[in-house]
């Protein structure tokens, strides 16, 4: 991203703030689109990567569907001009009245992350005299060779369900009235870099929907996820052509729509957080940069020890002398780091840094922890910016208490 718009923005909009390149964004849609294009397939972009409505709007423009994770998602999917028909919902603890809302919304389908879940399911939808199309998420057991928090297809893992189990499903609800099984489902962690667990495990689900076929439970889609990962300092990505070749060699024989769950991918390395120098100070030899960014703006390093490149924007400083720093917030923890032991020059209060590849992970992750306001976000595109999120004002954090606090006091 340019830095002299990214400094505009910084200037007008103010820090810790967002700034996503929507045509960065097309670009890796359109990635994705030429992998698998000799193919039927639907990309339902993975809104937990990032769901502002405009990101989503702008997926949505360039015909992307979307992969949600709560009902929540599901309206902000709507919100963002999704069509109901490509939207579908996963994860692992979906309430009644979520299955409910999702239900009379229309959608897709509904990823089934377990026998209660289906129970659940099939009495919502007979209760409401309809028929809910059903996928079942299958966990092959195959190590995705990511970080353990972001891994999700191994037995030990939370989701999905193993194939002997996914089998007896699909036969059960094959058969009930109010189920109609349409897809199978596989996702087995993000921010991958190796292509053989994908494929490994693209070829145990395919070898299952083979066993379904000759049970005459013949599916339409096959759903392989996402979890495509992005190098943010010297990781290998993943051949998406490859990739494209992997799963199709895996689904051959299978007449079945492939469904694609990028979020990452799409959108993670579009986006930067901007944040300004605090101050500078020392605790003995060790050597802090203070910024007006934290963890509550960007959790991915306090939370798996992720690394974001630190760009400086701006500075005042005119030295070349560098040395090691760790960059922080001002958050009452230890764990709050942007950036530990970087080899920065010196930073004087008002420099302007660019925490890069911020773009995933970042705003949908941003809570209010201190009482500190989740961060203003804007998008840039063919050279011009706009604000797609205002920065949390005090009054918007705290209304709904305080409206609680004073109706208790006046009774
Ligand atoms: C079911 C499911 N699909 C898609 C994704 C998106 O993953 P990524 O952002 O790594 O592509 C996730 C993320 O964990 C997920 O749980």
């Amino acid at each position: 991203m340019q830095e002299s718009l990214l400094k505009t923005c910084a200037r007008e909009f103010h820090t810790p703030l967002y700034v996503y390149d929507f045509d960065a964004i097309s670009i890796q849609l359109e990635k994705f689109k030429n992998a698998f294009k000799a193919r039927k397939s639907l990309i339902c972009y993975a809104l937990k990567a990032n769901p502002n409505l405009s990101v989503i709007n702008h997926l949505a423009s360039l015909g992307c569907g979307a992969d949600c994770v709560s009902i929540g998602e599901v309206r902000r999917a709507i919100a963002g001009g999704v069509p109901k028909y490509k939207i579908i919902y996963s994860g692992v603890g979906k309430r009644d009245d979520e299955i409910e809302s999702a239900l009379k919304l229309g959608i897709l389908f509904l990823n089934v992350e377990s026998e209660a879940e289906l129970l659940r399911i099939e009495s919502i939808a007979q209760s409401l005299e309809s028929r809910a199309r059903i996928s079942i998420r299958v966990n092959p057991n195959i190590d995705a060779k990511t970080h353990p928090y972001i891994s999700t297809g191994l037995h030990e893992n939370k989701f999905g369900v193993d194939i002997e189990l996914a089998k007896r499903l699909y036969i059960y609800a094959k058969k009930s009235p109010f189920l109609e099984p349409v897809g199978i489902h596989f996702h087995i962690g993000s921010q991958l870099t190796t292509l053989e667990p994908l494929i490994q495990s693209a070829k145990i689900i395919a070898d299952l929907a083979h066993s379904l076929l000759a049970l005459k439970i013949d599916l339409k889609f096959f759903d392989i996820g996402g979890g495509i990962g992005i190098c943010y300092t010297d990781e290998q990505e993943i051949d998406l052509y490859e990739y494209a070749q992997g799963i199709l060699e895996a689904i051959k024989g299978l007449d079945v729509t492939i469904i694609c769950e990028p979020g990452r991918f799409l959108v993670g390395s579009a986006g930067v957080l901007l944040s300004k120098v605090l101050y500078e100070k020392h605790n003995g030899s060790k050597r802090f940069v203070i910024v007006d960014a934290a963890m509550n703006d960007l959790m991915r390093p306090a939370l798996y020890n992720a690394v974001h490149n630190v760009r400086i924007i701006e500075s005042c400083n005119t030295t070349t002398l560098e040395s090691r720093a760790d960059i922080v917030g001002a958050i009452c923890e230890s764990s709050d780091f942007l950036a530990k032991d970087v080899v920065v020059p010196a930073l004087a209060s008002g420099d302007l840094l660019a925490f890069e590849n911020a773009g995933a992970y970042g705003a949908s992750m941003a809570h209010t922890y201190n009482t500190r306001s989740r961060p203003a976000e804007v998008g840039i595109q063919k050279g011009k910016y706009f604000l797609l999120k205002e920065r949390e004002s005090f009054e918007e954090m705290t209304a709904n208490e305080l409206r609680l606090l004073h109706k208790r006091l006046e009774q």
